[in-house]
């Protein structure tokens, strides 16, 4: 049986108990399919008033992530395994796509650096990273969020944790949006479920559903279109 772990370097871990603990990803979990290893930085810290940061060299607003407490907490994680991917959730990062999901769902092992404050020290980004992942161009106060995007949208892809089938239509799946779903009632003010998907004609749901992808992808993300094949 496929697995995957994550293990989330973070100062604030239980910013992540939501996804623990419900819904799909809560599932997967209880299942053992998905496991997520929070590690506090702060526990690693050799600092007696349990400090992780500092003021940067050179001036600046904010404050630095320290590089010893990081790079303890990863040890911890990855003892002498030099081969597990370590993410570090950063604004800089390549920006995270269906595609890069696929790509991190082959592994059994994601190690995921969330920053805080003004970052991390350069020199533990050099020393033990080795991909940076950004969730978009804009900039949160920490990497919790973007790691929990990558840890739902991840173990989203691990066999068993859908039902079968359900990621393979849906939107960026091959380069195009989803069609339009409904469900229950068949009118809701006034606004009726499109006569073919009541059929029963599999053929021309199948059709219908295929140009209402190309048309809603070419209205709503015309780029995407000159992108297929990249996902
Ligand atoms: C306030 S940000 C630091 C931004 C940094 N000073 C810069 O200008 O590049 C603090 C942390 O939030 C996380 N973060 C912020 N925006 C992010 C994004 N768009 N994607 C992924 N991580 C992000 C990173 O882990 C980062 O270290």
């Amino acid at each position: 049986m496929k697995k995957i772990r994550f293990d989330v370097l973070t100062l604030f871990p239980n910013m992540f108990n939501n996804i623990i603990n419900e819904s799909i990803i809560g599932r997967a979990i209880d299942e053992g399919l998905v496991e997520i290893n929070l590690v506090n930085i702060r526990d690693f810290t050799q600092d007696k008033h349990n400090r992780v940061d500092d003021y940067p060299y050179g001036g600046g607003a904010g404050m630095v992530m320290q590089a010893q407490p990081i790079y303890d907490a990863y040890k911890s994680v990855a003892k002498e395994d030099t081969t597990i991917p370590v993410i570090y959730l950063s604004p800089q990062g390549k920006q995270f796509t269906q595609g890069i999901a696929k790509d991190l769902a082959l592994n059994d092992r994601l190690i995921l650096l969330c920053g805080h404050y003004e970052g991390i020290d350069e020199r533990i980004l050099e020393e033990i990273v080795t991909d940076e992942i950004s969730i978009g161009d804009y900039v949160l106060t920490g990497g919790e969020l973007p790691a929990m995007v990558v840890i739902d949208t991840v173990s989203r892809l691990i066999p068993g944790v859908l039902a079968e089938d359900s990621t393979k239509e849906e939107s960026f799946s091959d380069g195009l949006l989803e069609y339009p779903q409904y469900t229950r009632p068949e009118e809701f003010m006034g606004r009726k479920v499109p006569e073919v998907l009541l059929s029963g004609h599999h053929a021309n749901i199948k059709k219908w559903r295929e140009e209402e992808s190309y048309k809603r992808t070419l209205k709503k993300r015309p780029e995407l279109l000159n992108k297929r094949g990249e996902n």
